[in-house]
């Protein structure tokens, strides 16, 4: 299905029935990375899966693709579906996406899980970074971002066919569409500030192996968000849910029966 909202267009698929649950994808993949989650919840929950902007079968704006905008989005699109309040799930980008909609759109969000996400922006450092990534993603295409990231997203001895389908994922990703979401993520704000005020009930999940989101980093988010819980998955670098798929369903529907 598609929305379209001030010459964007969104792709998304929605599923099931009860209460809302909006899976928001990481960088630089789409919503086809919650395949197994969709599976696993469509026959209790209302599913939501989008493709941000700039990837998968969504379209790829010109300018950089910054978190308030793809939160807005995803706001314009729960609006359009008639979805007031949602779980909302987020993968590292996804995650920084879910903190935007908090900060904008509270009274939206019913439950949070922050899979292998940060709270704090980038050094200027991680900012030059980007900007390089962003140039080659321009340059090279989609293939040099995946032989970049392919390395530090599994972990070392992930199954062959998770890595084979995440990178079909990231060649399958535009190239601007690459680039405008570096840009955006560069410039995110700090959302450290936010996280005494979650009263949310919020599931955190991050991947013991994982070297872009690390345990200890996970570890520092349940500390400062009250009440939260988490999970490290064994095994799992950046991608818990797609390398451990049944132990991140396993910690999520655990999760979202106690709502
Ligand atoms: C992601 O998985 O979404 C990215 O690693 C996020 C980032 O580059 O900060």
């Amino acid at each position: 299905m598609y929305f379209e909202h001030n010459g964007v267009r969104l792709a998304y698929t929605l599923r099931g029935s009860g209460l809302p649950i909006l899976l928001v994808h990481a960088f630089p993949l789409a919503g086809a990375m919650w395949a197994a989650q969709m599976n696993m919840l469509e026959s209790h929950y209302q599913v939501l899966i989008p493709d941000l902007r700039g990837f998968g079968q969504s379209s790829v704006p010109p300018t950089p693709s910054t978190m308030p905008l793809m939160a807005d989005d995803l706001h314009r699109l729960l609006v359009h579906l008639n979805l007031k309040k949602v779980v909302v799930v987020g993968l590292s980008m996804g995650g920084y996406i879910a903190f935007e909609l908090l900060r904008r759109y509270p009274r939206g969000v019913h439950a949070l899980v922050l899979a292998a996400t940060r709270a704090t922006p980038d050094p200027p450092e991680a900012q030059a970074a980007r900007e390089t990534n962003a140039q080659i993603a321009e340059t090279q295409g989609a293939a040099a971002i995946a032989e970049l990231m392919l390395p530090r997203l599994l972990a070392p001895d992930a199954d062959p066919e998770v890595v084979a389908q995440v990178r079909e994922m990231i060649l399958a990703t535009a190239p601007a569409g690459i680039a405008a979401a570096l840009r955006g993520m560069a410039v995110r704000a700090d959302a450290t500030d936010l996280l005494p005020h979650i009263r949310v009930p919020t599931l955190l999940i991050g991947g013991e192996q994982d070297l872009l989101t690390s345990p200890a980093v996970m570890q520092d988010l349940q500390k400062a968000i009250d009440g939260s819980s988490l999970t490290l998955v064994p095994r799992a670098g950046h991608l818990p849910n797609l390398e451990q798929a049944e132990v991140f369903n396993t910690a999520l529907l655990k999760f979202l029966h106690r709502l």
